[in-house]
């Protein structure tokens, strides 16, 4: 694709994805038994895993969305989130499991999940693609996680850069020679 040039080296390719897609779907789909979870997908980087995960799990899940913004343009969090398009539905008794792309300073879900608790849902778990345990500056940890990445900024399957490279179909990492770095 024309947007490979840019990265340094892949991590996670399309079938390895797949993979470890499926296997947090099955674990969830135990874990959940009997219960009808919402899946909150944390927009836009988790839009892709958000599709793949729904499809993985064998339960009558719910999905909603919801956008936070903490990063403008640059690669690292701001400490300052706000939610810029709340979910659609209620969450009072329900029970929740986010959906992120990547958690990494923590920043950003340390505001969300005390957003959504002070809303009384029955339960909430966090599930994230990519962990970035280095960089986290707050206490939160995800119940389930993907892939542990180095500390290095990475794109695709739903990651951008600048709203770039969301559409490659695996991750890798972003040469820094493109942020400047
Ligand atoms: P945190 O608030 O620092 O944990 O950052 C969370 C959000 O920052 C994620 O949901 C991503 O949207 C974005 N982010 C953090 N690290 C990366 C990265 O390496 N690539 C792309 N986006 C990232
Ligand atoms: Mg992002």
């Amino acid at each position: 694709m024309v947007q490979d040039k840019d990265i340094q080296e892949v991590l996670f390719s399309e079938e390895t994805l797949r993979c470890r897609v499926a296997e947090l779907g099955a674990e969830i789909t135990r874990d959940y038994q009997g219960k009808e979870p919402i899946l909150a997908s944390v927009l836009r980087g988790s839009y892709i895993f958000m599709a793949d995960l729904a499809r993985a799990i064998d339960l009558p899940v719910r999905v909603d969305f919801m956008s936070v913004s903490s990063y403008g343009k640059g690669t690292k969090s701001s400490g300052q989130v706000q939610i810029t398009k709340d979910l659609s539905d209620e969450i009072e008794g329900k029970d929740l499991i986010v959906v992120e792309d990547i958690l990494d300073s923590g920043n950003t879900l340390y505001y969300l999940l005390q957003v959504l608790q002070a809303r009384h849902p029955a339960s909430i778990r966090l599930c994230t693609l990519l962990d970035k345990p280095e960089r986290r500056v707050k206490p939160i940890t995800a119940d389930y996680a993907g892939f542990t990445v180095p500390d290095a900024f990475v794109v695709g399957y739903g990651l951008d850069y600048a709203e770039r490279y969301r559409n490659l179909p695996y991750i890798g990492i972003l040469k820094p020679s493109v942020y400047g770095g």
